[in-house]
């Protein structure tokens, strides 16, 4: 029960990989604060924890509004009085086009989720854990943060801003005991990633995209989701300003 007494905010834990993180740290006894901006998922979330005997509750947030980030941040104080621990994992895939088809439309959506959301969460968050002079994040970036996918123009630039992010905050903040870190997930069997769904874009895509993969298979979110756990316990507590890929061997 490693986090008993610990706070822990999980954006984007209305479903996926954000959903089974927060199983996790439930299970570990830590409360868990589901914040979603899909309120039935999230909900759902909060049912399924608390039916296992854990302890969550739900906060609406839509993390590309910075007032929505902020009113998440003081309910989040004004329930539990602390925020030990911040994974700032919603995020969007947008429509797949190469560069010069990508519409404005989806540029500016997915960095304002996938971008700005991780940097508006990251400053209220750091705020907060200064106060209380300790704390941890991980941000869940992508192999798009670490390599180009063609495609995916805004997705990869708003991961690699993930990871940026990730590594300067770490440095700046590592003196006042709190570490930062991003997971950088392969291809990962949730609702953003549907091998089904993946095939009605283009015949065989799917098998394609496995192949690409050294191991020869997609992620399973619990694999996501125990490494951001592990990067959040003690047993990581040298480890910060890194950007960890979780992804079969693809990026090596
Ligand atoms: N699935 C993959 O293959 C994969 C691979 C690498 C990285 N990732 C990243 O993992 C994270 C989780 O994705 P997932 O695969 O679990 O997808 P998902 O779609 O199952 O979950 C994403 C969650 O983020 C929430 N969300 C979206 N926009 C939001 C907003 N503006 N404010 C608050 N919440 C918002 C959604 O409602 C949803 O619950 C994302 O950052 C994604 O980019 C996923």
């Amino acid at each position: 029960m490693e986090f008993e007494d610990k706070v822990i905010l999980i954006t984007g834990s209305g479903s996926g990989i954000g959903q089974v993180t927060a199983h996790l740290f439930a299970k570990e006894g830590g409360t868990v604060v589901v914040a979603d901006i899909n309120e039935k998922g999230g909900h759902e979330t909060v049912k399924q924890i608390t039916a296992a005997g854990g302890k969550s509750s739900f906060i609406n947030v839509d993390v590309a509004d910075y007032a929505s980030v902020e009113n998440l941040i003081n309910k989040v104080i004004q329930q539990f009085g602390r925020l030990d621990i911040a994974v700032n994992n919603a995020g969007v895939l947008g429509d797949l086009a190469r560069t010069a088809e990508t519409s404005l439309d989806t540029w500016n959506k997915v960095m304002a989720v996938n971008a700005s959301g991780v940097f508006y969460c990251l400053k209220l968050e750091i705020q907060q854990m200064l106060k209380q002079g300790a704390g941890i994040i991980v941000n869940t970036a992508s192999i798009a943060g670490l390599r180009g996918l063609p495609n995916n123009l805004a997705y990869t630039a708003s991961k690699h801003a993930v990871v940026g992010m990730t590594k300067t905050a770490a440095m700046e903040y590592a003196r006042y005991h709190i570490r930062i870190n991003a997971v950088c997930p392969v291809f990962t069997t949730t609702p953003m990633f549907d091998p089904k769904a993946i095939n009605q874009i283009s015949a065989g895509l799917s098998d394609k995209l496995k192949a690409s993969v050294p191991m020869k298979r997609f992620a399973n979110p619990v694999e996501i989701a125990h490494t951001i756990v592990w990067l959040c316990s003690e047993k990581a507590s040298f480890i910060t300003g890194h950007a960890i890929p979780i992804d079969g061997g693809l990026t090596a």
